[in-house]
């Protein structure tokens, strides 16, 4: 099932009047099915990190549709779409976005917290949440005092604890060193499998690429091509890295 439907979406920044108009997303259609792990791998500068704001509702498009479960979104008014976003979105961003005047378990908490859940309640899916990405023995501290993934997971504590439509990621593993993006991507996938999540990711990495069920490459703000994994994480892997070869932003466009 199709849980969201992207047609035709362009995104100009500037005016048309000015000499400075970029056109970062050229006429972008594609879906998201429930319960995939759907990667958004491109070289830099093509417009993912465009292309996931508008989906996501941080940023509107110049033209083109985009629907959530049938309904379009690009009507709402700004407090239609904070509580669209509070409550069927989660975030989790490259540079982490923790509050650091909170505790971890504040942070975490913030998005029930501005949708009144009772306490009981927000401490149970707080218990449950914190035992599955393992970061139980940090609540109480806060962001500066951890380390970056554990950072990282607890911004995805923070975006799951509203049980969203689907998790948007931009680069979640960009900040952190290897064992613990492998730590973030292996917590990611297991939500996907056991959780059912329905996320979607933007990387330049192919290593964490390969964690996902299909990617979609854009160049030049179109859609490229489409990969689906078939076969296991390694053969993808593989698979991916020989399509950036041939339309750039491999490991080499890596800064
Ligand atoms: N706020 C902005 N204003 C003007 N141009 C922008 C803005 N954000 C991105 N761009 C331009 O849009 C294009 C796509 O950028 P972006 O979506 O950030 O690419 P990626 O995430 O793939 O690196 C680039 O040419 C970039 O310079
Ligand atoms: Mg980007």
């Amino acid at each position: 099932m199709n849980i969201m439907e992207v047609r035709d979406v362009k995104k100009v920044y500037g005016s048309k009047q000015v000499e400075s108009e970029s056109r970062a997303l050229n006429g972008v259609s594609f879906f998201v099915q429930k319960g995939e792990f759907l990667g958004i791998m491109g070289p830099s500068g093509s417009g993912k990190s465009t292309l996931l704001n508008v989906i996501s509702t941080i940023d509107s498009p110049t033209s083109g549709t985009i629907s959530l479960r049938g309904k379009s979104f690009l009507n709402l008014n700004e407090d239609e779409l904070s509580s669209f976003r509070r409550k069927q979105l989660g975030f989790v961003f490259q540079d982490y976005n923790l509050l650091d005047t909170l505790t971890i378990k504040e942070n975490i908490i913030l998005p029930l917290s501005l949708s009144k859940v009772d306490v009981a309640t927000m401490e149970e899916k707080l218990k449950k949440i914190s035992s599955i990405l393992n970061i139980e023995d940090i609540l109480a501290k806060y962001p500066y005092e951890v380390s970056g993934g554990q950072k990282q997971r607890a911004a995805v504590a923070r975006a799951i604890i509203t049980e969203p439509e689907i998790i948007f990621a931009d680069e979640p593993t960009g900040a952190l060193d290897s064992k613990s993006s492998k730590e973030l991507l292996d917590n990611l996938s297991l939500l996907n499998i056991n959780n059912k999540a329905t996320i979607v990711m933007v990387t330049h990495d192919a290593f964490a690429a390969s964690y996902c069920d299909r990617i979609i490459f854009i160049k030049d703000g179109i859609l490229h091509t489409e990969i689906e994994k078939t076969k296991g994480r390694k053969d993808f892997y593989n698979e991916l890295l020989s399509t950036l070869a041939t339309i750039g932003g491999a490991e080499s466009d890596i800064i």
